[in-house]
């Protein structure tokens, strides 16, 4: 029988992913915070043991949680990352961090360091503490690290923080993000390709830019959050051009060999709101597309597709397909203007019948191998009516059974290599 798409190896510019499964960023909160440590914002033991056990387990792409490209970027002052560029000596960023890179290649993974900047949702304390105190989101002030006067947005003031329903206890909500001049626009431009640069000299196999759930980049896109009546604010061509700008630069600043992945939020779900009736529309799936299709020409290889987390007043229609669906329609219009670039699918993907129907082109029989559909898949074109994604991300399933990999391969009867110290129990 031919091995399903989804265990098929997928190459794009260089790397080839020995299958379509990634591990979608997760932010672990578990980085050291003390502004005085030398390890600010670094991989610890923490985050080899967690990324590690992983790449251990088969998935053919593990993504780092969002790695902030400068300090203020970070959600919590507990993530990591990757702001140190010394030349010369080398940082505890980029030493921590190729660390984990080289034990991830060790066991034959390829990892990927998605890179970000928080904006208008940074300086919040961990999740777990938010919760312990009674509230769904708290702010990280000064006496935690966190830096309430440094938080930004591409449009700030009072109006312009992510509010939640509950604000009495004077926790809930968020800081209040002040405006970014030009000139900190082009520091933060430079500051992704810094990072990406930095990334790839650890030995970083794939980089993705994450421009989705409301942080900085998504923050631009949409002119719900980005209100300003500069060449970065108004108009579609203008509200992209931070993003454009930032793709170009990292990809300026990396070998042509390295992949580069970009995620976004399919829409913000905010088509009936006030908010966009306000302002004049939302960033909706017809944006998404339209971006989709000019990403192959700034040399981005896949779009990883996800939704929501731009403004509180979403309305999120949750099925099991809810944002898979934005993804094959994404891909569908990308194949529809002869696009190559390749799409992710991410969000509830737990069931190994599911994740393997999302990339399987419908056309390929059961038991004939196909040569030229692998060849193709290999290319990352995939043959016959198409699939609704060329690999899937999936996150917390990954919290649950790190062995996911091994669980999926169990089920859908596919031999794969297992890492040789494990032999036994296969
Ligand atoms: C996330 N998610 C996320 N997304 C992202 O782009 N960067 C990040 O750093 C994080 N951090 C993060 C932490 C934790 C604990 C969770 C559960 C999720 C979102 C994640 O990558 C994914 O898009 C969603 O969780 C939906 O996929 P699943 O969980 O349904 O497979």
């Amino acid at each position: 029988a031919s091995i399903p798409t989804i265990f098929q190896p997928l190459t794009i510019r260089n790397v080839t992913l020995k299958n379509r499964i990634v591990v979608s960023p997760m932010c672990m909160y578990s980085a050291e915070s003390n502004p005085s440590s030398p390890a600010l914002g670094a991989m610890s033991d923490y985050h080899l043991a967690h990324l590690g056990h992983l790449a251990l387990k088969g998935a053919g792409l593990v993504f780092t949680e969002a790695m902030a490209v400068q300090p203020n970027g970070r959600i919590s002052p507990n993530d990591l990352g990757l702001w140190q560029h010394d030349e010369g000596s080398e940082s505890v960023q980029f030493k921590e961090l190729k660390r984990v890179v080289d034990f991830a290649h060790s066991q034959g993974a390829r990892i990927g360091v998605q890179l970000g900047h928080a904006g208008r949702k940074s300086s919040m304390a961990a999740p777990w503490l938010a919760a312990a105190s009674g509230t769904t989101n708290l702010r990280a002030d000064a006496d935690v690290y966190g830096w309430p006067d440094n938080v930004v947005a591409p449009t700030g003031g009072a109006e312009m923080i992510w509010k939640r329903p509950s604000t009495e206890n004077g926790l809930d909500g968020f800081h209040t993000p002040r405006t970014l001049s030009v000139s900190e626009i082009k520091d933060l431009v430079s500051a992704f390709a810094a990072s990406a640069a930095t990334a790839v000299k650890a030995g970083v196999d794939v980089l993705e830019i994450h421009a989705a759930h409301g942080y900085l980049l998504n923050q631009f896109l949409s002119p719900v959050t980005n209100r300003r009546t500069d060449e970065y604010g108004g108009s579609y061509e203008n509200r992209t051009r931070v993003l454009r700008e930032t793709i170009s630069a990292v990809r300026g600043a990396i070998p042509d060999s390295v992949p580069l992945f970009l995620r976004v939020s399919g829409t913000e779900w905010l088509d009936e709101s006030a908010v966009a009736q306000q302002v004049g529309g939302s960033w909706g799936v017809d944006s998404t597309v339209r971006l989709a299709k000019e990403l192959q020409d700034l040399g981005v290889d896949l779009i990883d597709v996800s939704s929501g987390g731009n403004h509180e007043t979403q309305k999120i229609k949750f099925s099991k397909t809810y944002q898979t669906a934005i993804a094959a329609q994404v891909r569908k219009e990308l194949r529809a203007a002869g696009r190559k670039t390749l799409v992710g699918a991410v969000g509830f993907i737990t069931e190994p019948s599911q994740a393997k129907d999302l990339v399987q082109g419908a056309e390929q029989s059961d038991d004939v191998v196909d040569v030229k559909a692998e060849a193709k898949a290999v290319e990352g074109l995939v043959s016959g009516p198409e699939p609704d994604a060329d690999c899937v991300f999936v996150a917390r399933e990954f919290l649950r059974d790190p062995a996911w990999v091994f669980t999926v391969a169990k089920e859908l009867g596919v031999k794969i290599t297992y890492p040789i110290q494990f032999a036994r129990a296969f």
